[in-house]
């Protein structure tokens, strides 16, 4: 396995490397991550994984500073897992001066769910996913379920862009007792660690009693947060919303519940496809 600190680096080393497919990730890589990489095997001659902490997709009051770095552990992880290439710059190589080109998905997208709470978020992601794909240049990219916004919006943004790109969504990797895995699990005390299965426990409800007929959906939404704040949790929503665009449920559409919550100072983030 390669590790490229420069873009020259990294594209010199990918001339005439076949398909190649990539996935991005922030580090601190658990199984959820390396999910994605094993993925990566079945579509591609050759695996490129980036590990970049993007400033600008982070508030003000959010966690950059102390967003854990753990470089070494990483590339261990990706060597051992059929990564070819790992593209770790630092901010000077992404930022040589102060971004001022951005994509931004409108705010039909944008401003709903996660871009409700974390203004900008969004518009950091697909900055920097597109610059991440110009430099790579990938035939296929993989990105987790577990950021089911996320997803969406780089699904819709490649579409609408006409970036020749397939991009793939992978399951959830979960921790035995349900709980997503996540970087930001590492900032739980043991108490709340404990206490974090819930929030797949509530979907999973919510899930099993649409699926028995539950039409009334913002009383199944308002059930779950009422659950949640029972045990101490400060939900930002439950929501019940189309796969393909999270919007409002339609007739004939296959839907997906999504919750974000803070559970004392760690916000955390799931979701349930429904059926
Ligand atoms: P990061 O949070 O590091 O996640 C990198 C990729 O791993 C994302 O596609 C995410 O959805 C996926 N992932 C995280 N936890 C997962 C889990 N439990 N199961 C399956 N996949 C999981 O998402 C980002 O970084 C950034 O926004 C990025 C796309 C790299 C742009 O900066």
């Amino acid at each position: 396995m390669q590790i490229h600190t420069t873009i020259r680096s990294l594209q010199a080393a990918l001339a005439d490397s076949g398909r190649i497919a990539f996935a991005p990730t922030m580090g601190n890589l658990h199984a959820g991550h390396i999910s994605l990489m094993r993925n990566a095997q079945a579509h591609a001659d050759t695996i490129v994984s980036s590990i970049f902490v993007n400033r600008i997709q982070f508030g003000p009051n959010e966690d950059f500073d102390r967003y854990p770095r753990t470089f070494q552990a990483d590339c261990e992880k990706l060597e051992a897992n059929g990564v070819h290439h790992v593209f770790a710059p630092d901010e000077q190589e992404l930022y040589p001066s102060p971004q001022q080109y951005f994509v931004r998905p409108a705010n039909a997208h944008d401003s709903i769910l996660e871009g409700a709470v974390r203004p900008g978020h969004f518009q950091g992601v697909t900055t920097i996913v597109n610059k991440l794909f110009n430099i790579v240049g990938p035939d296929v990219a993989l990105f987790g379920k577990k950021d089911y916004q996320q997803l969406m919006i780089i699904r819709n943004m490649v579409r609408e862009l006409n970036m020749p790109i397939e991009i793939i969504g992978c399951e959830t990797v979960r921790a035995e007792d349900g709980l997503a895995l996540s970087s930001r699990n590492g900032y739980l005390s043991p108490a709340e660690r404990a206490e974090a299965p819930r929030l797949a426990a509530v979907l999973r409800t919510v899930a099993d009693a649409v699926l028995a007929g539950g039409s009334n959906y913002e009383a199944l939404e308002s059930r779950a947060r009422q659950t949640l704040e029972e045990h101490g949790w400060q939900p930002d929503y439950v929501a019940i919303r189309n796969r393909s665009d999270l919007q409002a449920p339609r007739e004939s559409e296959t839907l997906v519940v999504l919750a974000a919550a803070r559970l004392g100072a760690t916000r955390l983030l799931d979701n349930l496809e429904i059926g």
